[in-house]
């Protein structure tokens, strides 16, 4: 039975998933249509899906309308997000929410708040939970490998380039990395501990970009391009980019509205005696340290290379506590995808949501949700210089995301 979709936002990821949901389900899922407002944004993603023309409405009124769409994707910029879903309440069919809810605590809660209410359903894509690797990550966790879960240590390494060339750069615009990135490895933290957090305290701090750059500022037009090492170099190469975040961005790094913390760590305590840390740095490039996760438990530990070097496969290296110093890899091969190889199986469970054929969300608002209230007061506390618990930001009627019911 084949489907249609809607994109609200063809930029990267609404042009990626275009393709991806089309190969993953061998043709099954076509483009109803789009809206995106950028002529240069639109033509690249025919161009990425090997289509001369493909549908394109000025309004989202008008895609749903006109296009008809099965299932409508937000792939718009993170602060847009509450103000698109709300166009859609009157659209029962699937809708997939693009990561972040958005960037603000105040459109966060109207997000979880419309949801709750809302007719359809409402994926949001913390694709990680979808990658073979975390999956089976969580199968041996929960098989008791490494008995009871006692702590956790993640870490992100990446450098400037795709992060602050872009939107991103600004809270206002992408929310802070705490939610605009760290919401994938916090989300898939507590997927695979099962660890309710209850109090965050951290340190964050802007050690290297922004500065006193004008803000329409570019490396395709500075005249210090040469002298910067935190120039965009890659930015002639977006049509083989491997990235999923466009290259073709090169905002500078330096300018004035640049206001993104570039080093932050923090210690995360969770009910039951559980902790653990999630730091992240965007200018020490390590190659293979992309994202580094560690779960000890009482019989045993695992770590997970997500991007190991030097061929981005990803890596499960189990020690179980024993004598004999024996040891366990699993390896997994990403197949040269992005997301590490989470995209297609996202991309069938949507399809399966339009046909009917599943009828739950398997990455819910209540998750992200969750995710996004640890980043929030982690953000919160770094400011006041205290651990901040998740209570004190979550309103009242949405408090039971708190007790796990919903969100884990
Ligand atoms: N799940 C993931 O792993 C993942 C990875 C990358 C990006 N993302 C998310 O996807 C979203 C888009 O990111 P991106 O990297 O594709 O950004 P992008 O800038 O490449 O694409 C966003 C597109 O939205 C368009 N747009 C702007 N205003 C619009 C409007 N009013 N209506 C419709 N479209 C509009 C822009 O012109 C642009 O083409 C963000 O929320 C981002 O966090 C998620």
């Amino acid at each position: 039975m084949s489907k249609r979709i809607g994109i609200i936002g063809f930029g990267e990821m609404g042009k990626r998933h275009a393709l991806e949901f089309r190969e993953a389900t061998c043709g099954m899922i076509t483009i109803a249509g789009v809206v995106e407002p950028d002529d240069l944004k639109y033509r690249q993603g025919c161009g990425w899906n090997h289509l001369e023309e493909i549908p394109r409405y000025g309004s989202i009124t008008e895609l749903l309308e006109r296009g008809k769409p099965d299932g409508v994707l937000i792939t718009s910029p993170n602060y847009m997000h509450y103000a698109h879903l709300l166009e859609l309440a009157d659209f029962h069919n699937p809708i997939l929410l693009e990561k972040p809810l958005d960037t603000t605590l105040e459109n966060i809660v109207r997000i979880v708040r419309f949801a709750r209410g809302h007719r359809g359903i409402i994926l949001v894509d913390h694709v990680m939970r979808y990658a073979p690797i975390i999956q089976e990550a969580k199968r041996m966790i929960e098989s008791g490998l490494i008995g009871k879960v006692c702590s956790f240590e993640f870490s992100q390494r990446i450098d400037a380039g795709a992060m602050y060339h872009t939107f991103r750069r600004s809270i206002a615009k992408g929310g802070g990395h705490m939610i605009e990135k760290a919401t994938h490895d916090l989300d898939v933290a507590l997927f695979l501990t099962g660890a309710m957090p209850e109090n965050v305290v951290m340190v964050s701090r802007r050690q290297l970009y922004g500065g006193t750059r004008p803000d329409d500022l570019c490396c395709s037009n500075c005249p210090d391009v040469l002298k910067c090492d935190s120039a965009n170099l890659s930015h002639r190469n977006a049509v083989d980019n491997f990235k999923d975040i466009d290259v073709t961005n090169d905002l500078c790094v330096f300018a004035r509205e640049v206001d993104v913390p570039d080093n932050e760590s923090c210690l995360i305590q969770c009910r039951g005696g559980i902790f653990g840390s999630y730091s992240h740095n965007y200018f020490s490039r390590q190659a293979g340290r992309s994202r580094s996760y560690e779960i000890i438990g009482t019989k045993g530990a695992l770590f997970l290379e997500m991007a190991a070097a030097p061929d981005y496969q990803g890596v499960i290296h189990y020690y179980p506590r024993n004598l004999e110093g024996k040891t366990d890899v699993r390896k997994y091969n990403y197949f040269g995808k992005i997301h590490y190889n989470g995209g297609p199986y996202l991309a069938r469970h949507f399809y399966s949501l339009m046909t009917g054929a599943e009828t739950q969300p398997y990455t819910t608002v209540d998750q992200a949700f969750l995710a996004e209230a640890l980043g929030l007061a982690a953000m919160e506390s770094a400011k006041a210089g205290r651990f901040v618990s998740l209570a004190e930001i979550v309103p009242e009627d949405l408090k039971d995301v708190l007790n796990g019911e919903n969100a884990q």
